[in-house]
């Protein structure tokens, strides 16, 4: 058997695709392998959101030069969203690059797996499609800890934020049929696991409709969350401009849904979010951050945040710092704004931010959220907390580490604990990014 080896960069939802991709080679007589030297096919599952992540992808390909050279057999290919915003570009620019597929033509690999070795061409499939969500792949869980995966609930994305190349990579938005999301989840169930992510780039805008039957994101939860109360279920990512007081109403109403929500912000100015093309304002923001508040008390909210996009003044920065004191995210992810191709940003805006100014913003939004989590989990000191246990702790064989509902990472003494199990965890002391706990008698 043809074995093939994945490598996969990105967003939650790269790594759901490469559990697609899996499962449709197995099913054509391909065998996964962890062991890079034993592939005879490599595919790399890329990300194109900044600058950096494609650096990151042309560094590996100048690696994986050498293993090809031990295994001349070798056959490399890009899959993904640098893939399709490369296309056979990619080819020219990378010698060592055989084919290049795009993230709605992953039907095709077996073919095209077969073509590249036998008529040793080269080829590339990035056709987007405005159909496809391959609802009936069950994906092959890799590098699974047999506990928690992804679902994904939806592909694309047309809210074209100034910045953004995701509507360039991934196409139109669709949505996959709620029966199919719904089977996942219980056969997961079925076999042991405890925790699902729906996944989609905006979850709020998901919708299908079918002979009469009309299901949004609330109801798919609702769906879902049905399958049993001991499946936890998580949802990424939130549009702030679509978060709907429905929503929230049936998360209050489920033990099972997640009390954590991900709700990017990327500014805290009006002027900047006007410019990013993010349809909402400050107020509007502040005011879906109240609704949390008043539905769901005890939920966590995260967010991402760009420092420097184009013409970001002094003024608008401190304006992102001042939604961080008021809002008091439990997490952020946080990036110094990198221009891509193709973006309304990239043709009609400059990057007129240098270098190190936005290094200096971005390390002073770093430092103020690292002291307000370090707050907000000081106040998590004292409280019990129900664990799903997910591991073995970095730090000590001694000690399991597993995730509240909030998300948060909490480490304590194993004694006779396993993975996957719901334990009790009453939280005695804590870093910005870890709870310690300990185990409460049950
Ligand atoms: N669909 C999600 C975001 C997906 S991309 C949403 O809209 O919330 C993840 C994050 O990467 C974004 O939230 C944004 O903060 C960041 N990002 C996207 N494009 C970027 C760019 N050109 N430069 C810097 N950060 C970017
Ligand atoms: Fe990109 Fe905006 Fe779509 Fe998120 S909503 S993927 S930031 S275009
Ligand atoms: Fe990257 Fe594509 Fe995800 S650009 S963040 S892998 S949708």
């Amino acid at each position: 058997m043809p074995k093939f080896y994945v490598e996969t960069y990105g967003c939650q939802m790269n790594f759901a695709d490469s559990e697609i991709i899996a499962s449709l080679l197995q099913k054509e007589g391909y065998a996964n392998t962890t062991e890079l030297t034993e592939a005879d096919y490599v595919l790399i599952n890329t990300c194109a959101i900044r600058d950096n992540a494609e650096q990151r992808i042309r560094k590996r390909l100048r690696e994986l030069r050498a293993a090809q050279q031990h295994n001349p057999k070798m056959r490399i290919g890009i899959l993904g969203c640098m893939a399709e915003r490369l296309q056979s570009q990619l080819m020219v620019e990378e010698e060592i690059v055989s084919f290049v597929v795009g993230p709605d033509s992953y039907r095709r690999l077996p073919e095209i797996l077969k073509q590249v070795r036998q008529a040793g061409v080269k080829s590339a499939e990035t056709e987007l499609s405005t159909t496809e969500t391959y609802d009936d792949i069950e994906p092959v869980r890799l590098n699974s800890n047999g506990i928690s995966a992804y679902i994904s609930i939806m592909r694309g994305c047309q809210n074209y934020c100034a910045y953004c190349v995701v509507p360039y990579t991934r196409g139109r938005e669709r949505s996959r049929d709620p029966h199919t999301i719904v089977l996942e989840a219980q056969h997961l169930f079925d076999q042991g696991y405890k925790e699902v992510t729906l996944l989609g780039q905006n979850v709020n805008s998901y919708r299908w409709r079918c002979e009469g039957d009309e299901v949004d994101f609330p109801e798919l939860m609702r769906r879902v969350a049905e399958v049993s109360p001991r499946l936890r279920v998580r949802f990424a990512t939130s549009h702030p401009k679509d978060l709907s007081d429905k929503l929230l109403e049936v998360m209050s109403q489920y033990d099972n849904i997640c009390k954590s929500i991900h709700l990017p912000v990327q500014s805290g100015s009006d002027r900047m979010l006007k410019l990013m093309n993010r349809h909402y304002d400050s107020a509007w923001y502040l005011d879906r951050i109240a609704a949390i508040r008043r539905y769901l008390p005890d939920c966590s909210i995260t967010t991402d945040v760009i420092a420097g996009f184009c013409t970001e003044t002094e003024e608008d920065h401190q304006q992102t710092l001042e939604m961080f004191r008021k809002v008091r995210y439990d997490y952020a992810y946080m990036f110094k704004f990198s221009m891509r191709p193709n973006t309304y940003a990239e043709k009609h805006l400059k990057d007129d931010i240098d270098e190190t100014e936005k290094t200096r913003r971005l390390e002073e939004i770093i430092a103020l959220q690292g002291k307000i989590a370090l707050e907000n989990n000081q106040l998590e000191v004292g409280k019990t907390f129900e664990v799903l246990v997910e591991g073995e702790s970095h730090r000590s064989k001694e000690q399991l580490f597993g995730r509240n509902s909030q998300n948060k990472v909490i480490v304590f003494d194993r004694h006779n604990v396993q993975p996957g199990q719901y334990v009790l965890v009453r939280v005695k002391d804590c870093t910005a990014a870890t709870l310690i706990g300990e185990l409460v008698e049950q």
